[in-house]
């Protein structure tokens, strides 16, 4: 049955005011480090997990695209950092392994360039999922471990915040088929996305954003909008991003919330933040499939599982661990 209760469109009418990005914890000392140990030392030390948890949603529209699209797609990540997402989507692996592998490398016994070429052997070694990978984020050093490593086929450096993109960039972003974000809104807004879609020019892209609650996504909704794409919510499920750092970001976030009319109970009052995940396509993709179809959500897919029996369309019945 087709599942229309488990969206909602988004409009200027449900935006609510955009609030300051220091309510959150401050973690730019982390994003320009040459590479990312400290990132998952501290961000996955407060079990920050949304990539993971985003990873089985983004490739159900992967599928969905390149079905529709008849060919593999070139996908665009905002504020990419060290492409997390990119090797999640590309490769067999997850965040519990990147992690351990990172913990087990100390700085003292492995410079960042000796890491990343480690690293780009290690990627190699796995099967990968034919897609093309262009990442962006204000950092350079992020940028450049990901492109050295493979996971990113490309990257564009900057703040389009505060200004222009670059012909360059342009160029990189052009026929982008899938924008996807995880922990860059509030960092980046309607600003950065009405640049990149300029940039992308026909056929649309799909744009797939994982928002934290405190956050609006009205105003880039209305940007979407004026070129071509509706926004949905997916309202039957919230997607943990991480604990709070500390009690004032807890107190910080859990009264914004309450401000602006969003119930934390059984969330952030737990000591989690939440996740929306919205997604903008072309009208007569939202008239063809709701988003409650696309997007079903299996919870504890992502597990270690034992030896299992794989019996996928078109593959021979196999056994993996
Ligand atoms: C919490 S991290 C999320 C990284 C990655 N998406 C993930 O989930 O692992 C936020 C990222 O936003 C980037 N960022 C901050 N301001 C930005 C801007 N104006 N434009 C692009 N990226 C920005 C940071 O450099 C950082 O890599």
């Amino acid at each position: 049955m087709p599942n229309r209760e488990a969206a909602t469109r988004l409009n200027s009418r449900t935006a609510t005011a955009a609030p300051p990005v220091a309510v959150k914890a401050n973690f730019n000392s982390i994003y320009d480090r040459p590479d990312p140990r400290a990132y998952f030392r501290e961000l996955y030390g407060l079990d920050y997990i949304i990539p993971e948890l985003a990873s089985p949603v983004f490739s159900a529209l992967v599928s969905k695209l390149e079905q529709l699209r008849g060919r593999p797609l070139r996908i665009l990540d905002i504020g990419c950092s060290y492409g997390i997402n990119a090797a999640l989507l590309q490769f067999p692996v997850d965040l519990d392994r990147l992690a351990k592998r990172y913990a087990n490398m100390s700085e003292s016994d492995i410079g960042p360039a000796q890491l990343a070429m480690l690293d780009r052997s290690y990627f190699r070694s796995w099967p990968r999922r034919q897609i093309e990978m262009i990442g962006l984020d204000a950092s350079a050093p992020a940028i450049n471990f990901a492109r050295t490593t493979g996971v990113l086929h490309n990257g564009v450096v900057g703040d389009f915040e505060n200004h222009p993109l670059p012909q360059e960039a342009k160029d990189h972003l052009s026929s982008i088929d899938l924008v996807i974000s995880t922990g860059a809104v509030g960092y980046v807004t309607e600003k950065t996305f009405a640049k990149v879609m300029a940039a992308i020019g026909e056929p649309r892209p799909w744009v797939a954003s994982f928002v934290l609650r405190m956050y609006d996504y009205g105003k880039i909704a209305t940007s979407l909008q004026s070129t071509g794409l509706e926004t949905e919510k997916l309202t039957s499920t919230t997607f943990i991003q991480r604990r709070f750092k500390s009690e004032d970001e807890c107190r910080e976030v859990t009264s914004r919330l309450t401000e602006l009319g969003i119930d934390p109970a059984g969330k952030e009052s737990e000591g989690l933040l939440h996740a929306d995940f919205y997604l903008s396509r072309p009208g007569d993709a939202v008239a063809a499939q709701t988003l409650g179809d696309l997007v079903s959500v299996a919870q504890g897919t992502r597990r270690a599982f034992g030896r299992r029996y794989l019996n996928r369309p078109g593959e021979p019945i196999r056994l993996v661990r």
